[in-house]
């Protein structure tokens, strides 16, 4: 069985994932702003109100502007010195982006800024939703395009004395004595391999999109700007030599480093299953266990998975996770969890978990929020401290019969390799087309 516990913040000595996590960070704060954008009609500048805007307010008076600094002036200016050919091509094109961004998110926060001061001291409850938007938007355009840029460039071009470099320089601009250079070790992207460099053509494509996407915002609806979206993938690659024998071994490797890589929910994956009339539908669950059986997630049996899945077992897992590049595709059989396993996970949740799992008939239609939350009330009363897990209430494990990792690549030609189930139960692996 496999356990596995998000790892702490990443040390100096991996300045690279240092920013990264900063980013992590970031997102956090940004959910917090939405979030509080959403209490504060209904609950006013209440303590829970000033808490959140003080946390935002502190974090970006002082941790985002270090991590800026971070950027401007250590990590771009180090890799206009070692950046050669394309490299330094897209880093031309690049670096005037991220610098404009870090202005005008500056300007937006000044704004934000006014508004949150008086928020956390209680005088006042005003914050534009408009700004909180603007602001969020931009922020996680900019931090995708460091990530999927700058970050995998730095962890490319970099040998230990860079990395050595830019990990003091961020230790001493937040007042900490540095590692001596001895202790920092290289650095590598989880996957183990380089990326290809990236072309002209994507440097100029992002210098352009930049400046596109601003002008034709306001005239195209966001159902047309979709197809705009485009993203070159270059992390990492999948080579047969490298994969496992075993692809549970595989996943597991894999979902270490996007739990090292702090991917948003790493654990989520979606779950199609099919109809009585060989009709599909898929939705996200949380995987709760792995291992040699099969990938487990807990829902209620009544559900439409779980009657679509009484009539026909066979179903597909898909994580995408986003930061890495990397998506996996598991098919196979859906079997029930013990009863002695359901009620140990079930056991295991919190209290409101278990009333809410037993008051809500997943996927039944409800006349109102009122009425789910009087049922709620009603099993809260009538079940107290220790309710009993509901028969219709456990785990699928799905039994895999095969499993394909995919590594995105530079210009779509990213890597395949699928694993197949032999009737003797060994695997076989070989490489797909992309
Ligand atoms: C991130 C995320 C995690 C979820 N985790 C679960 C889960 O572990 N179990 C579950 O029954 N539903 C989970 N849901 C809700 C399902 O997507 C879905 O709405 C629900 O299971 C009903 O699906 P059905 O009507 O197709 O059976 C999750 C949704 C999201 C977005």
């Amino acid at each position: 069985m496999n356990e596995l516990l998000p790892d702490p913040a990443p040390d100096f000595d991996q300045p690279v994932a240092v920013l990264k996590h900063c980013h992590g960070r970031i997102r956090k704060q940004l959910a917090t702003l939405e979030k509080l954008l959403a209490h504060l009609p209904g609950h006013g500048a209440d303590q829970q109100a000033r808490q959140a805007a003080s946390a935002v307010l502190k974090y970006f008076e002082k941790a985002a502007h270090l991590h800026h600094d971070d950027e401007e002036q250590d990590l771009i200016p180090m890799l206009r010195a070692v950046a050669q050919g394309e490299d330094a091509a897209t880093l031309q094109a690049l670096a005037p982006v991220i610098l404009q961004d870090h202005k005008d998110m500056d300007a937006m926060w000044q704004d934000l800024h006014e508004q949150l001061t008086m928020i956390a001291d209680g005088s006042g409850t005003q914050l534009s939703s408009g700004g909180v938007q603007r602001f969020t938007q931009r922020y996680l355009g900019h931090m995708e395009r460091e990530e999927s840029m700058l970050a995998p460039m730095a962890l490319r071009l970099f040998g230990p004395e860079q990395m050595t470099r830019l990990s003091q320089a961020m230790q001493r601009r937040r007042g900490i004595e540095p590692t001596p250079a001895a202790t920092v070790p290289d650095v590598a992207m989880p996957g183990g391999s380089v990326a290809a460099p990236a072309s002209t053509a994507a440097a100029a494509a992002l210098a352009a999109a930049a400046s596109a996407a601003a002008a034709s915002a306001a005239a195209m609806s966001v159902g047309e700007r979709v197809a705009d979206l485009r993203k070159d993938y270059g992390q990492a690659s999948l080579d047969e030599r490298d994969v496992a024998d075993d692809p549970i071994q595989q996943f597991t490797r894999w979902f270490e480093e996007a739990l090292k890589a702090e991917v948003n929910e790493p654990n989520a994956m979606g779950v199609s299953t099919v109809d009585e009339r060989g009709r599909p539908s898929s939705r996200i669950v949380l995987v709760k266990q792995f291992d040699a059986r099969g990938f487990t997630w807990y829902t209620n049996y009544a559900s439409q998975k779980g009657q679509q899945l009484n009539g026909n077992p066979f179903a597909a897992l898909l994580f995408f996770w986003s930061e890495l590049e990397r998506q996996v595709r598991i098919e196979g059989r859906v079997e029930r969890t013990s009863a002695e396993e359901s009620d140990k996970y079930f056991n295991s949740r919190p209290l409101k978990s278990r009333l809410s799992a037993i008051a809500s008939h997943q996927s039944a239609p409800i006349a109102s929020r009122a009425a789910l939350e009087h049922n709620y009330e009603d099993v809260a009363r009538q079940f107290g401290e220790t309710p009993q897990r509901p028969h219709d209430w456990g785990g699928f494990r799905l039994v895999p019969e095969r499993i394909e990792f995919w590594q995105g690549r530079r210009s779509r030609f990213h890597d395949r390799i699928v694993y197949t189930r032999q009737e003797d139960g060994s695997w076989t692996r070989q490489r797909l087309q992309p």
